[in-house]
């Protein structure tokens, strides 16, 4: 399998402009490491500038038209060619999204043939508890009630909201507990034939450091890259050492 590197730019950068020079300096560079999926998900705006790249957006709607002001369908996203999108982000529910609403995303989007990339993760580090009941509760209530065969589209990020943004990743060998525990988790919800086909992802801090040593030594099928996505360089060199693994 490809491995699958998502670069998650949140709300950067300020204009289209910028936005097309970053997609194109990251893919100038990186298109020849064909051992990875590069994905970009930018800010919704930028969607339509950056078609000829594959792309995720950052959030949808799970209603496909309507008076629902400010919110983005998963229609309008396939229209612009969008494959992925990034579900339940810990920066969306501290927003106030609720395991409910993702699970309501989770269904729209994987409906339509959507890529889903489920974000979970604990608040705090307490690695005494081995698999943090929260972590749980986001992957049960997410995919609960929605069509088996809907899942071969399902990626999983962990990402440990302690270690989103602050430079302080989790360590390689607690993120392959974790992997495990959560792989463990999707066999028993969903069989042997469906989990086994799931992606799991690590973010959270990810940089050209240790990009290869997660990947690696936490045995991922990819990352999920916030900060360390906007510098062209740094994200290339995590691209690259990845495919080279
Ligand atoms: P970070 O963000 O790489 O800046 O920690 C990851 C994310 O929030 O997806």
């Amino acid at each position: 399998m490809k491995k699958l590197i998502i670069a998650n730019w949140k709300m950067n950068p300020a204009s289209g402009a910028e936005a097309l020079r970053l997609a194109t300096s990251v893919w100038k560079r990186a298109k020849k490491f064909r051992k990875v999926d590069l994905v970009f998900a930018p800010p919704f705006v930028f969607l339509p500038i950056l078609k000829k790249f594959k792309l995720s957006a950052q959030d949808v709607f799970w209603e496909n038209k309507g008076a629902y002001t400010g919110e983005i369908s998963v229609k309008e996203l396939k229209s612009l060619g969008v494959h992925y999108a990034i579900i339940g982000h810990s920066e969306r529910r501290a927003l106030g999204e609720t395991n409910e609403v993702v699970n309501k995303k989770l269904k729209a989007a994987l409906g339509a043939g959507l890529r889903a990339v489920l974000c979970v993760g604990e608040p705090e580090k307490k690695r005494e508890i081995a698999f943090p009941p929260i972590v749980r509760e986001e992957l049960r209530s997410a995919i609960s009630g929605i069509k088996k065969a809907l899942f071969k589209n399902l990626v999983i990020a962990y990402e440990p909201i302690w270690a989103i943004g602050g430079g302080r990743a989790d360590s390689p060998k607690d993120v392959y507990e974790m992997s495990l525990l959560i792989r463990r988790e999707l066999l028993r919800m969903l069989g042997k034939k469906i989990s086994a086909r799931i992606p799991v992802l690590y973010g959270g801090s990810v940089d050209d450091k240790n990009a290869e040593i997660f990947v690696k030594e936490a045995s991922l099928d990819g990352l999920l890259v916030g900060g360390a996505s906007l510098n062209p360089k740094k994200f290339v060199r995590i691209v690259e050492k990845v495919a080279l693994l």
